[in-house]
């Protein structure tokens, strides 16, 4: 239920054309987050990663077809390499667009 929930809220906002999570998002509360439960592995801004080839926070957001949706929906499905956070829709709309503010 939850999964398909949100895969369809996911569609409405890629809809909206990312207007409406450009709004939702509160990017300071993002690298709060981040630097707490990311950078433990992730390079984040001056932080340097501690886990060898886990991407930065940076080379994520250059990467080609990265958006701040595609960031949001992975961090809400459970995955095999990272441990699952728990992260509200919310929080993970804010730690997206914190990453994406990381594009160059
Ligand atoms: C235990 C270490 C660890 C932690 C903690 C961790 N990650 Fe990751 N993450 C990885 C590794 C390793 C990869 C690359 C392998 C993979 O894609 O599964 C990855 C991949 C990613 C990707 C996909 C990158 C791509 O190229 O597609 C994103 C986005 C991401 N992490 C975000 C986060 C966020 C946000 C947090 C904090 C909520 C976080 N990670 C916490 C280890 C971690």
């Amino acid at each position: 239920m939850m999964r398909i929930s949100t895969l369809v809220l996911s569609a409405a906002l890629s809809l909206c054309g990312g207007v409406a999570t450009a709004h939702a998002q509160d990017i300071a509360n993002g690298q709060r987050l981040s630097e707490r439960w990311c950078s433990e592995c992730h390079a984040i801004g001056s932080i340097p990663g501690k886990l060898e080839r886990t991407p930065s926070f940076a080379s994520i957001a250059a990467k080609q077809g990265v958006t701040a949706d595609v960031i949001a929906s992975f961090l809400l499905m459970p995955h095999a390499t990272m441990p699952n956070e728990p992260l509200s829709r919310q929080d993970a709309e804010d730690i997206a667009g914190f990453i994406m503010a990381m594009k160059k």
